[in-house]
């Protein structure tokens, strides 16, 4: 919303409210007509929705790509930042904390040595392919989550955000298996039902668990007042998508080039983190949100057709 000339992350009724407080300034619509008076002393005070000042953040696979990108910028809106990773991180004055998420009792150990509070929790790691994959990209991530939850270090207010993937795009068509998955109460259990279910281990299969698991726990989180949200990233130029650089940074190239833009920088998605996570997506719930500039829907609506190289 435009005020003042300036953009204004807050809803009119925020201001209206604001309005009534104390001193009063009249103001001028952009298409000059009068507006009613707004008071700008009180919107002055108001906190910034998109700030980390105050807050502790844990990011899981925040040592490269999206999760280190992700790690920086929170430390720059103002988070304490804590990286849990196999590998070691590289953003500048975080606190590290080794996780192998392949392993429970590392992830149990790394539980305990992050503590809280947990303000923000951004779950960002993950593999293209192999066998660990299902542990690493799902298994390991949700254990990770429900014994951070478990412990009660995630106050009311706060948010988790995983990393899905645009390549888990039509989850909802798989919903049934996949909540069969989300229903096993144990990281044991899952790696159990993966190896009665040798279909779902592949890259696409667990970012569409990811998917499924945000829309599934949005509410039993939402009543301990924590969201929970994915991203559904499209090619983003990391260390992962270089090792795999033929099929996933030239998927949609075509597309994006009548866009004149090129991969994704792991900074972009780092800002879409950051958001979902920040009190300026206070009413995003249960959401996988897409960021691939837009070729999945041009092919849904049939305005381009982007190929897979
Ligand atoms: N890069 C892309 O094009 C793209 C597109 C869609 C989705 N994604 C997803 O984004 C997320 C981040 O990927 P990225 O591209 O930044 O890759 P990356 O390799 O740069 O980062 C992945 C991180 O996960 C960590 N990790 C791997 N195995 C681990 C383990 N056993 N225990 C703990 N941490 C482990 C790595 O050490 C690394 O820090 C992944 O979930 C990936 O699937 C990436």
């Amino acid at each position: 919303m435009w005020f003042d000339g300036q953009w204004r992350p807050w809803p009119d009724a925020a201001i209206l409210t604001l309005g009534r407080a104390s001193s009063r300034v009249a103001r001028q619509h952009t298409d000059g007509a009068d507006a009613d008076i707004r008071d700008t002393g009180a919107m002055n005070s108001m906190p910034n929705p998109f700030s980390y000042e105050g807050k502790r953040a844990a990011v899981v696979g925040g040592a490269s790509g999206i999760g280190a990108a992700t790690a920086a910028l929170l430390g720059q809106l103002g988070a304490d930042v804590v990286v849990l990773d196999i590998q070691a991180a590289s953003a500048p004055g975080v606190t590290e904390i080794g996780l192998d998420l392949t392993d429970r009792e590392s992830i149990d150990r790394a539980v305990g040595e992050c503590g809280g509070p947990v303000d923000a929790l951004l779950s960002c790691a993950g593999v293209a392919d192999g066998p660990l994959l299902p542990k690493i990209n799902f298994i390991g991530q949700r254990h990770f989550i429900e014994r951070v939850v478990e412990a009660g270090w995630m106050p009311r207010g706060s948010a988790i955000a995983m990393v899905s993937s645009a390549g888990g795009r039509g989850w909802e068509m798989n919903l049934p298996t996949l909540l069969e998955l989300i229903a096993t109460p144990t990281y044991e259990d899952a790696v159990a039902w993966m190896e009665e279910h040798p279909d779902m281990t592949g890259y696409a299969q667990s970012k569409q668990a990811v998917c499924a698991y945000v829309a599934r726990k949005a509410l039993d989180f939402g009543r301990l007042g924590i969201r929970i949200n994915a991203l559904m990233p499209g090619p983003t130029d990391t260390p992962l998508a270089q090792a795999n650089a033929d099929i996933w940074l030239k998927y949609a190239s075509d597309y994006r080039s009548e866009l004149g833009l090129g991969p994704s920088t792991a900074e972009e998605q780092a800002s879409i983190l950051a958001f979902l996570c920040s009190p300026a997506a206070a009413r995003i719930y249960g959401e996988s949100i897409v960021s691939d500039a837009g070729a999945g829907v041009a092919r849904l609506t049939g305005t381009f057709e982007p190929s897979f190289n």
